[in-house]
């Protein structure tokens, strides 16, 4: 085998059981088992999603391998993510990577889920990579953050959330039009043949370059609940037309953020990362945005944006490169910082 580092990434901070191998840069599997039974729930449910995990760990793991071509004994390092996300899920991530680590006598990695959805943009598949130092929107479901990333290494978190994520904000919304979770990606869907601009909600008044999404939640609460009071059928008869301005809300909300950040940095390299990146909406929007104002934009595959475990690998190759290493005393933390 060649001298280039093999990393298995190991992701299982929410309810996607995933492992990856990179070489180098250079994905060769990325694998990513999801979980049906929380759509019944109408959220992740914490214990079901770590039994879940325990059941794929293994099995992912293992096809990931297959999928490389390659022989375990090939990996170099292991990486995995410490947090933040659920306690419970991580931990079986985090003691299998432990194991395996052990087991095989080869280093530790410890990765942080946020920096992994951000480094996510050099898995090298031929496409231009972010220049230092660039911003970027990273937005899931349980984070909105604008990121200032100088190095691979050395990241500022410049505007946050005071409340929920926009990745709640859809999933919350959608559950409010009685639509399964995870609703995010069904409001995209359905707000392609819809009105962006048929309802209007109200727009959240937050200092610099911080978010807030839990009044845009309670304005769409007491429209859609006048409406089924005046017309039982209101969410039937409005649904494309709701899901279309709901995403414009949440979208607007973030890039009128995006541009104070470009503005204020004088940064124009621009990335965005993590589910809600796969909206289409926000992907036109700023495509639009950056062929207008000549930012150089860089947008992940779909496959990167939700969670994955290839973008745990990559974190874990800069970090195997700069020696920063994790000992088996390394635990999971839910609320890990970044
Ligand atoms: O990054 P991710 O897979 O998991 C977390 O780290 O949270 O993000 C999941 C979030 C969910 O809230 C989901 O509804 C949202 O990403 N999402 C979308 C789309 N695809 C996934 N939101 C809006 N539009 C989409 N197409
Ligand atoms: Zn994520």
């Amino acid at each position: 085998m060649s001298k280039i580092p093999i990393i298995l990434g190991i992701e299982s901070s929410c309810d996607d059981t995933c492992a990856a191998i990179l070489q180098g840069q250079k994905i060769l599997s990325n694998i990513v088992a999801n979980q049906d039974i929380h759509k019944i729930y109408g959220g992740v449910v914490p214990e079901l999603a770590s039994r879940a995990h325990q059941q794929n760990i293994i099995p992912v793991v293992d096809a990931a391998i297959k999928k490389a071509n390659i022989t375990k004994e090939d990996i170099t390092a292991i990486a995995f993510t410490k947090g933040p996300g659920l306690l419970g899920s991580l931990l079986v991530g985090g003691s299998f990577s432990k194991s395996f680590a052990m087991g095989m006598d080869i280093p530790l990695i410890a990765v942080n889920h946020m920096k992994g959805h951000i480094l996510s943009h050099f898995i090298n598949e031929g496409k231009a990579m972010p220049k230092f130092p660039f911003l970027c929107l990273t937005v899931s479901g349980g984070h909105t953050q604008i990121v200032k990333i100088e190095s691979p290494s050395k990241m500022k978190v410049i505007g946050t959330t005071i409340d929920d994520a926009a990745g709640e904000a859809f999933d919350k919304s959608a559950k409010i039009l009685g639509l399964p979770y995870p609703g995010g990606p069904l409001i995209d869907q359905y707000a392609k043949n819809g009105n962006p601009h048929a309802f209007e909600f109200g727009k959240p008044k937050i200092k610099e370059l911080n978010f807030s999404f839990s009044g845009l939640k309670t304005s769409i609460l007491r429209l859609i609940q006048k409406g089924v009071t005046e017309n039982p059928n209101f969410i039937a008869e409005n649904l494309k037309d709701l899901c279309a301005s709901i995403q414009h809300s949440i979208v607007s909300i973030l890039l009128k953020k995006l541009e104070k950040a470009i503005q204020q940095t004088s940064i124009t390299q621009i990335a965005i990362a993590g589910g809600v990146s796969a909206n289409s909406c926000l992907r036109s929007k700023l495509k639009q945005l950056a062929k207008i104002k000549g930012y150089q934009l860089y947008i992940p595959k779909f496959e990167y944006c939700t969670d994955n475990a290839a973008m745990i690998a990559i974190a874990g190759y800069f970090k195997y490169l700069n020696k920063d290493l994790a000992s088996q005393s390394e635990t999971p933390l839910a609320r890990l910082l970044f």
